[in-house]
C-alpha cells in the first residue's frame, strides 16, 4: 500500500491539533496507514522485565489512550506499545482547546487533564485483541474527583494486568492537581504498598506475574529524586518510566509557550536524560528504565540507553514527523550501537556510568 502520510501531513498540520490527532486514530483503524513489515535489526533486539522486545524504541502513553489502534502502531514498527492512561470512569477532561503546538520548538503542551473513556471500554477492546502478538504496556491514571486516587490505581491494576504485559502506574500528569504529590514519600509508600498487594493478589489467584513500572515527573529536585530511588527500591517496582511532560518552559520561543499544561518533545530532552541519569545511579542500575522526553532520532535513543534506559518512548516527534520515524530511529540506533562497537542494546545500557 502507498504511504499517504506526505500527502496528509500538510492537511494535519493546518487542522485544530486535537481534531488532526482523532483523524489520525480513524485513519489508523480504518488500515489507511501502511504497516511496516521489515524485521529488526537482531542488535534491537531486548530481554527486559522477563519479556522479549524485538526493539527497545516504544510509544509513550498519551497517543492511545483508549486502546483503540495497539496493533496498528506496533505494525509501524514499534517494539511495545503504551496504552493510556486509563481512570476507572470515563472522563471529558479539561475543556478544549488543550491541545497546542509549538512548530518552532519542536514541542507541544497538553493540559487534556486525563480525557479518557475509562476502564470498561479500555478492558473490552484490549479483551478483543487477547491472544494476538506484540508487547502492550497498560497505563493507568486516577479520575480527577476520585476520593481516594490510589484505588483508582488499584482498580485499574485489577482490571487490566491481565490482559496487558506490563502496568504502569502514572503520578506525574501535571493536568490533574495533585497528582504529582503521589511522588511524595509518604503517598508513594501508601500507593506502593496497595499496588504491589493488588498485584500479589491477582498472582495468588493464578493470573501471571505483571511488571509493575511508576512513571515520573522529570521536575524532580534532588530530594524528590532520591524518595522515589529509595521507594521503588524497597516496594520491589520492576521499572520506572522516566519521564513525563514537564512544568518548564525554559527554551521555548513559541507564543504558545505560555499555554497552561505540560511540555514534551525536544526541548524535554536534556531535562528528561538529566533526571534518568540520576535514577539509574541513585538504583544503582537494579531497576530497569525506560527513558521518554524528547526524543527525535536514533541518537537520541541511543544516548538515553547510555545514560541508563534498556527502553525508550516517544510521542511528540510523532505527531511531527509521521510514523515513518519510528523506522528511521531504528536504522540511526543499529548504526550508533555498531559504530560504538556495542553488539547488543544490553551492552550499551548505562555505558555513560562506567
Ligand atoms: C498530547 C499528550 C498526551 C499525553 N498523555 C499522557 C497520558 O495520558 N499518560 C501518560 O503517562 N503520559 C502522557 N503523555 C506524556 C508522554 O507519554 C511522554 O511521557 C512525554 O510526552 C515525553 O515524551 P515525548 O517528548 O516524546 O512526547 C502525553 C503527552 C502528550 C504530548
Amino acid at each position: 500500500m502507498i504511504d499517504l502520510y506526505p500527502l496528509v501531513a500538510p492537511v494535519l498540520k493546518r487542522m485544530d491539533p486535537e481534531n488532526a490527532h482523532r483523524l489520525t486514530i480513524r485513519a489508523l483503524r480504518t488500515g489507511l496507514v501502511p504497516s511496516q513489515s521489515a524485521a529488526d535489526h537482531k542488535v534491537l533486539g531486548i530481554d527486559a522485565f522477563g519479556l522479549n522486545f524485538p526493539n527497545p524504541v516504544g510509544l509513550a502513553a498519551g497517543f492511545d489512550k483508549n486502546a483503540e489502534v495497539p496493533d496498528a502502531m506496533l505494525g509501524q514498527g514499534f517494539g511495545f506499545v503504551e496504552i493510556g492512561s486509563v481512570t476507572p470512569q470515563p472522563q471529558y477532561g479539561n475543556p478544549r482547546p488543550r491541545l497546542f503546538r509549538l512548530p518552532q520548538d519542536m514541542a507541544v503542551i497538553n493540559r487534556n487533564g486525563f480525557n479518557n473513556e475509562g476502564l470498561d471500554v479500555v478492558a473490552a477492546r484490549l479483551e478483543a485483541r487477547k491472544g494476538k502478538s506484540g508487547l502492550l504496556g497498560a497505563n493507568v491514571g486516577a479520575n480527577k474527583d476520585s476520593e481516594d486516587r490510589i484505588a483508582d490505581y488499584v482498580t485499574g491494576i485489577d482490571r487490566l494486568a491481565g490482559l496487558s504485559d506490563y502496568m504502569t502506574i502514572n503520578i506525574s500528569s501535571p493536568n490533574t492537581p495533585g497528582l504529582r504529590d503521589l511522588q511524595g514519600k509518604a503517598e508513594m509508600d501508601e500507593l506502593l504498598t496497595r499496588c504491589c498487594a493488588a498485584r500479589d493478589a491477582l498472582v495468588a489467584a493464578g493470573q501471571s506475574r505483571k511488571p509493575l513500572i511508576v512513571k515520573v515527573a522529570p521536575d524532580l529536585d534532588d530530594l524528590g529524586r532520591e524518595v522515589i530511588a529509595e521507594a521503588v527500591l524497597a516496594h520491589g517496582i520492576d521499572g520506572l518510566i522516566v519521564s513525563n511532560t514537564t512544568l518548564s518552559r525554559d527554551g521555548l520561543r513559541h507564543a504558545n509557550k505560555s499555554e497552561v499544561g505540560g511540555m514534551s518533545g525536544a526541548p524535554l530532552f536534556a531535562l528528561s536524560t538529566d533526571v534518568l541519569r540520576d535514577m539509574f545511579r541513585l538504583t544503582k542500575g537494579r531497576i530497569t528504565l525506560i527513558g521518554a522526553g524528547g526524543i527525535s532520532t536514533g541518537a537520541d535513543a541511543y544516548t538515553k540507553i547510555r545514560a541508563g534506559a534498556s527502553l525508550v518512548q516517544f510521542y511528540t516527534a510523532l505527531a511531527y514527523a509521521g510514523p515513518r520515524l519510528v523506522t528511521t530511529i531504528k536504522k540511526d540506533l543499529v548504526a550508533c550501537l555498531k559504530r560504538d562497537g556495542f553488539s547488543s542494546v544490553a551492552d550499551a545500557v548505562g555505558a555513560d556510568h562506567t
